[in-house]
């Protein structure tokens, strides 16, 4: 039968394209968003795409009255909760905006699920929870005990109380960890919108090349790496969001329980690597400089996917240059769709 998932934050940036794909996949999709780091534009974007209308409650999940009456209003038989702050310098300058939003709002989403007895969640972590990690690819069986940021820490605490749920409150829980996200629908309808300057590289990059920002600081080229930048596992946001209607069925075919995936491509790339694959896809040169680093910066992180390939038969089918090439795309095309 048709499933009715609840998706939190679907205007966002990975939640939108996660509803293109379950729209795609005939399922019926109810979107909670309070605005806060997204437009309504979106909602019209992602029926451009899909030629499905989206149901839209401007609802703040931290608002347990609100919504309840969300609930009350839609059968739902699930929830995909991306609702969240995701910017880690910002939660470290304002950490309680992190823990009110993210943990106040995980406990009160959960609540008002259990109240609907709808108990089914699959929820957006992080890479970040593994910390500062001193061996790669990473497998989920890696401790998770050193958040490096209020941000880190608040899907560390949500990934706790979700195991809880699922261990005594009959709830079933797939957790997502995320690494690097990139890229855009190929449409160029809807992609990344970064409020001011961007803290993540593919959005400095592409807004560099739009002649938006000077240049690009590449943080650091005296790591011990090949070339001496840092090493991330990008992953094409679509290919993300496929994962998520994946995560889903194995969700509602579990028995109560609670199981983690790594999402990434499973390769490492360079800060450079990703600069010469955006000149090569976009025919523009770059102007970029060699900075200082980061303070709180990994030297390089990847991840063993295979759990995620073996148990929901998912692999990535974008690679590097598809993800600069969309990411630029939607760059240029921002305003129109
Ligand atoms: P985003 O900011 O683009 O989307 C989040 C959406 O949630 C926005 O539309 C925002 O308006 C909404 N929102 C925030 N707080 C809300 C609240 N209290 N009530 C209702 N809506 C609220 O972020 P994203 O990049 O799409 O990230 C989605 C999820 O994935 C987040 O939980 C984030 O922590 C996680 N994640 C993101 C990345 C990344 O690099 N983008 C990596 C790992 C994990
Ligand atoms: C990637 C690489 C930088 C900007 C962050 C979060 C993580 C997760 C994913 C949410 C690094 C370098 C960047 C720039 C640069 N998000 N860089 N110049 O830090 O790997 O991960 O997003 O959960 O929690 O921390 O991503 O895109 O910021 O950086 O040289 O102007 O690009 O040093 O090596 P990061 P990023």
């Amino acid at each position: 039968m048709k499933k009715t998932i609840l998706v939190t934050g679907g205007l966002g940036y990975i939640g939108s394209h996660t509803v293109v794909a379950l729209q795609e996949q005939n399922v019926n999709v109810i979107v909670v968003d309070n605005l806060s780091n997204s437009i309504k534009e979106v909602a019209r974007r992602i029926t451009a795409i899909t030629g499905i209308p989206v149901k839209l409650h401007i609802v703040d999940i931290t608002d347990a009255l609100a919504l309840d009456a969300v609930f009350q209003q839609e059968t739902i038989d699930g929830v995909i909760h991306f609702a969240a702050h995701k910017a880690v310098g910002e939660s470290v300058r304002q950490p309680f905006k992190y823990y009110r939003n993210n943990i106040d709002g995980m406990i009160t989403l959960q609540q008002v699920m259990q109240q609907n007895n709808v108990k089914t969640m699959v929820f957006s972590s992080s890479c970040t929870v593994y910390g500062d990690t001193r061996r790669s690819p990473i497998d989920e069986t890696h401790p998770v005990t050193e958040a490096i940021s209020p941000y880190g820490t608040t899907k560390l605490v949500c990934e706790q109380i979700l195991k809880d749920l699922c261990k005594h409150g009959g709830f079933k829980g797939v957790i997502l960890r995320y690494f690097n996200p990139v890229g855009a629908h190929s449409s160029a309808c809807i992609g990344e919108l970064p409020l001011g300057v961007p803290d993540n590289l593919v959005p400095y990059i592409t807004q560099t090349a739009a002649g938006i920002r000077e240049k690009l600081t590449v943080f650091g080229n005296d790591y011990d790496t090949p070339d001496g930048t840092n090493i991330r596992d990008y992953i094409h946001v679509v290919d993300l969001a496929k994962a998520h209607v994946k995560a889903l069925d194995f969700a509602f075919g579990m028995q109560q329980n609670c199981e983690v995936f790594n999402l990434g491509a499973g390769k490492g790339y360079s800060v450079l690597d990703v600069i010469k694959a955006f000149e090569k896809v976009s025919g523009k040169e770059l102007a970029y400089v060699i900075g200082a680093r980061r303070a709180g910066d990994v030297e390089q992180i990847w991840a063993d996917a295979s759990k995620a390939e073996q148990l929901l038969n998912w692999t990535c089918q974008h690679d590097l240059d598809e993800m600069m090439e969309t990411a630029w795309k939607w760059q240029m095309a921002l305003t129109g769709c």
